[in-house]
């Protein structure tokens, strides 16, 4: 038996803009600190990270964060994009994942306001934050530079093989800060209206297609509370009108109006928001965060409320999560580390890693 048939939607194949998916199960992108060079090259342990994850099965790998610039990082130790001499490294990649049959991605990422001292003397984004001395506002001159090297990130992902990108629009970065009203003051055409406000993100879209292609996927991460789902349903349909090929709908890096689910809606506020983008847009919805086991997100495909779930720290504890599930085998789980996952600092650091390294004597 291929897979226990409950889990049968979970299983099921799905046409991404022309690319097989074999199952609706995606590697969301998870930044591994510590593993890419201080150039942000692909080192070793990226390329055994990632096969093994591919190799277990998941439909849809999305690399972790790769910085479009130098000075846009949020760690030294991130994977970068913003050269052509990192392509040779990333298609090392995309041969390991189109060698087990998946989609492979590549998320495109500018930490913009939230860079840390460590990696650049100054942040910069769409307004100064008064919270950061070291924060200032791009002006209008430099944006097309940050917009041109997204650009320019997707041209290389595809010249090294990828399937498509994912822009990183979530999560408190240098797009989502563009999006949000609480970091951007701008007055110019980058700021005001959600429609000026979005022009950052509308430019990078435009200006992928052009380069890529029509065939090449562009996925966004939708930071849902920008600031409020209201908003982030809103910037899903731009999003969507402009030609996006998939929504991943993560959060927007603030606590501010979060939203309530339902009483009797059995996840949490951000698989909340993305059933809630499903039922506003037409293209594909990956839904992510605390999903946990199989049979959520077998329950989620099935009731129509995504077509793609992302399993991310299970898939860190358990490299072959997708396989163990595929066949019934148990699971090394995830223990849920608290305040936040031990990744942040280093692999090594799991506890659930240390036990499969304990097996494995
Ligand atoms: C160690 C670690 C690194 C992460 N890095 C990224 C990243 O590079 N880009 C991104 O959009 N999200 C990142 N995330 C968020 C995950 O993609 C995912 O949304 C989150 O872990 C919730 O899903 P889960 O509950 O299945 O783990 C990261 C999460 C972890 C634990």
């Amino acid at each position: 038996m291929n897979h226990p048939t409950r889990f049968s939607s979970l299983f099921s194949g799905f046409d991404l803009k022309g690319s097989r998916v074999k199952n609706r199960i995606v590697l969301p992108p998870m930044v591994c600190f510590g593993y890419a060079g201080d150039n942000g090259s692909v080192s070793r342990k990226n390329l055994d990270h990632y096969r093994l994850r591919a190799e277990s099965g998941a439909g849809i790998i999305i690399t972790e964060a790769t910085a479009v610039k130098k000075d846009g990082r949020t760690t030294h130790t991130q994977l970068g994009v913003w050269s052509d001499e990192h392509i040779a490294g990333l298609s090392e990649i995309t041969t390991i994942v189109r060698g087990h049959g998946a989609v492979s991605l590549l998320q495109l990422h500018h930490a913009g306001l939230v860079t840390p001292a460590a990696v650049s003397p100054y942040a910069f984004g769409p307004s100064e934050q008064k919270d950061k001395p070291e924060s200032r506002e791009l002006t209008s001159d430099e944006i097309p530079e940050i917009i041109s090297a997204f650009i320019h990130g997707a041209r290389r992902a595809r010249e090294a093989g990828f399937d498509g990108v994912e822009l990183h629009g979530a999560h408190g970065y240098l797009i989502n800060q563009f999006a949000n009203t609480l970091w951007n003051r701008r007055t110019d055409e980058y700021g005001g209206s959600l429609d000026n406000r979005i022009r950052f993100a509308r430019e990078i879209i435009y200006g992928i297609r052009e380069q890529c292609g029509n065939k090449f996927i562009l996925g966004y991460r939708l930071g849902a509370n920008t600031p409020a789902l209201a908003d982030g349903i809103r910037i899903a349909k731009a999003i969507e009108s402009y030609g996006a090929d998939y929504i991943h709908v993560s959060h927007g890096g603030n606590l501010r109006n979060l939203p309530r689910p339902p009483k009797g809606f059995d996840f949490n506020w951000i698989v909340y928001s993305g059933v809630k983008v499903k039922e506003n847009i037409s293209i594909p919805v990956i839904v992510v965060n605390e999903i946990k086991t199989a049979e959520r997100a077998n329950h989620l495909v099935e009731s129509g409320r995504a077509d793609f779930v992302a399993i991310g720290r299970p898939q860190l504890a358990d490299p072959f999560w997708v396989k163990h599930v595929q066949h019934d085998q148990l699971i090394n789980p995830c223990l849920s580390c608290k305040p936040k996952c031990r990744w942040f600092e280093t692999s090594e650091l799991c506890p659930a890693q240390k036990k499969l390294r304990e097996k494995a004597g």
